[in-house]
């Protein structure tokens, strides 16, 4: 089991290239499933979520490779449309592949996805869509099995909650499909714009990406294409996280600032100086940071759950009282034992969690529970006085591709062993 020793207290300065959006390249190694001919994925991360997906496609019949940040990937020879209960537990983004396989093959077998613990995640949204596209869907001893036997057909469908997941098994379910899908209340966030770039790449016709309601127009197939995953906005956030706890000066290279539009101001108002520039964005933090008012998490445009962590890792050192309301998940405070471990003063009532600002943290043994609670745990471990060490790194790198030497090119006291 590696872990990270982690030595505090060290002054960031430097640039840093952001990587590519893990969450945008899981559903859109998916979408390859309805294309004919070599795709070329760029800027895909090397990370062990988009390698279990590898391994989805493959077990599908998929020809996948890597050269450098780029896969590779022809499903000319997709048979089976069956996804063993071994690799859907590996990641939550694995039930994505069941729209797609859906519209490729007409029938398809997983069981329930696995993925971080972050409370109840059901599924129950997707498969109301699916149903309505026409699929058939029983359900036996935690085993889906899903037909299309007159095919898919285009459907009204109003989603009672902007899942993301959801949304984007629908528009997989659609593009191929008879007719017209509409998808009222649809995730607006740029992982889903992403995925109907590439699809619209490919010959997909898909409007109102980004937007409440998208309209999606069944074609008969799609070709495929060459596309460059978009940056991950969670890891520039956990970036400017790491800048601000140690109050230092970076430069972040590779972003989109539109997609962190909920994020910049939050981190002004702790009194960051930000400015961004051509896609790159320049973090300049003060000695001593300010509270944050109130943080509640919400489908994008609004704050990112996923950037919930790291941010209260910054709380945790600001002057005063700063308060955050989860709203997304139910079980999202996992981190806060090991923030406590370094001396944060966290209560937790609920969705809502106050966190007083404390002058300084102090080394710990960490341990993490799910990947943005594992990135929460390392920012703190940071700008602690002296060593920490962080077990469970292996939650951190479903997402985060190797985030001990980006953080040690800027200077950080990070080891892996
Ligand atoms: C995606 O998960 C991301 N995962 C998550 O990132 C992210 O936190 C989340 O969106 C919200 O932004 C991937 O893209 C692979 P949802 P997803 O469906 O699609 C409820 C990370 O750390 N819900 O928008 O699973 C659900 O329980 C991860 O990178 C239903 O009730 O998120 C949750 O409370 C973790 N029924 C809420 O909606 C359903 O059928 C949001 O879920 C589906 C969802």
């Amino acid at each position: 089991m590696s872990e990270f020793i982690i030595n505090g207290k060290k002054r960031l300065s430097g640039e840093a290239e952001v990587q590519g959006s893990k969450n945008a390249a899981l559903p859109i190694l998916a979408a390859t499933l309805l294309t004919k001919g070599e795709n070329v994925i760029l800027n895909c991360p090397a990370l062990s979520d988009v390698d279990a997906a590898t391994r989805i496609l493959r077990c599908l019949g998929a020809d996948v490779s890597r050269q450098g940040s780029a896969l590779l990937i022809n499903c000319d020879g997709i048979s089976c449309p069956v996804v063993p209960d071994s690799l859907m537990r590996e990641m939550r983004g694995s039930i994505v592949f069941l729209g797609a396989m859906l519209a490729r093959c007409g029938r398809a077998r997983v069981s329930y996805p696995g993925g971080c613990e972050l409370g109840p995640r059901p599924i129950d949204l997707h498969l109301k869509a699916l149903r309505a596209l026409g699929a058939e869907i029983s359900e036996r001893h935690g085993v889906l099995e899903c037909t299309a036997s007159k095919g898919l057909k285009g459907a009204k469908i109003a989603l009672s909650f902007p899942s993301v997941g959801a949304t984007e098994n629908i528009i997989l379910a659609a593009v191929c499909a008879d007719g017209t899908t509409t998808i009222t209340n649809a995730a607006r966030e740029p992982e889903v714009v992403d995925l109907c770039d590439f699809l619209c790449e490919a010959g997909a016709e898909i409007y109102g990406a980004g937007e409440g309601t998208v309209v999606i127009e069944g074609v008969k197939s799609l070709g495929a294409a060459s596309h460059t995953i978009i940056p991950d906005r969670i890891v520039a956030a956990t970036l400017m996280s790491a800048a601000a706890v140690t109050g230092s000066e970076i430069v972040l290279k590779d972003i989109v600032a539109s997609h962190l539009g909920a994020v910049i101001p939050v981190f002004e108002e702790a009194g960051c100086e930000i400015k961004s520039y051509r896609g790159s964005l320049r973090i300049k933090a003060p000695e001593r940071l300010s509270a944050l008012s109130l943080l509640r998490t919400m489908p994008y445009p609004g704050f990112p759950t996923d950037a919930q962590a790291p941010l209260m890792a910054v709380a945790s050192v600001c002057r005063g009282t700063s308060v955050f309301a989860e709203n997304i998940f139910e079980s999202r405070y996992k981190h806060v034992d090991g923030l406590r471990r370094l001396g944060a003063d966290i209560d937790i009532e609920g969705k809502v969690a106050v966190v007083k600002g404390v002058e300084t943290l102090y080394g710990a043994k960490l341990q993490a529970h799910d990947l943005r609670g594992a990135a929460g745990l390392l920012i703190a471990a940071l700008c602690a006085e002296g060593k920490s060490r962080l077990s469970g790194i292996c939650y951190l790198e479903r997402g985060y591709e190797s985030f001990e030497t980006v953080l040690s090119s800027l200077g950080a006291d990070v080891m892996k062993v």
